[in-house]
């Protein structure tokens, strides 16, 4: 079963690679697909997303990284993929997922979202929480890859 993990990874966090790295013991293939065409102004661009997604997803070989524009289900369908990956972190979240679950199965029957419980260490944790706090210089090891912490190091240093 190929699930597709759909996001907007901007950047991804420890939190999203927890979901992958269990994502991919439970299927045979996920593929990490980037949102290309959010309304959200992004901080990375869409290849830089890409790079970094698939540095720290090196080691897992039944894993992809991609980018889509358009509807969800539409390049899961094209992917051949059976199921939508989702990590749930907090009450707050459950609103917004269920609801795109749904509106997903009115489009594609036959694609299941299958939300996977974000590990407890990273229940608070978010992409713009992790931005906020790079912005004013804060640590952010503890929530990122080395090779994203540098990434945001040196966004906000204007060096990239
Ligand atoms: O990481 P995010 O920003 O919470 O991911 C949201 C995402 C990309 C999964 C969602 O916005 C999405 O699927 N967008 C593509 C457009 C689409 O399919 N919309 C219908 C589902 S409600």
């Amino acid at each position: 079963m190929i699930a597709i993990y759909p996001g907007s990874f901007d950047p991804i966090t420890l939190g999203h690679l927890d979901i992958i790295e269990r994502g991919a013991k439970l299927f045979d293939r996920v593929i990490v697909a980037v949102l290309s065409n959010s309304a959200k102004q992004p901080l990375f661009s869409v290849a830089q997303r890409i790079e970094q997604i698939n540095y720290c997803t090196q080691h897992m070989s039944n894993v992809e990284v991609d980018s889509f524009i358009g509807l969800t289900v539409d390049y899961a369908k094209m992917r051949h993929a059976g199921v939508l990956l989702r990590g749930l972190r907090v009450l707050s979240d459950f609103e917004k997922e269920l609801q795109m679950a749904h509106t997903n199965k009115t489009l594609a029957q036959e694609l299941e979202t299958v939300f996977l419980a974000t590990a407890k260490e990273y229940s608070f944790l978010s992409s713009s929480v992790v931005k906020e706090i790079a912005q004013y210089g804060g640590d952010i090891s503890h929530l990122v890859s080395d090779n994203v912490a540098k990434d945001l190091e040196r966004k906000y240093q204007n060096k990239i």
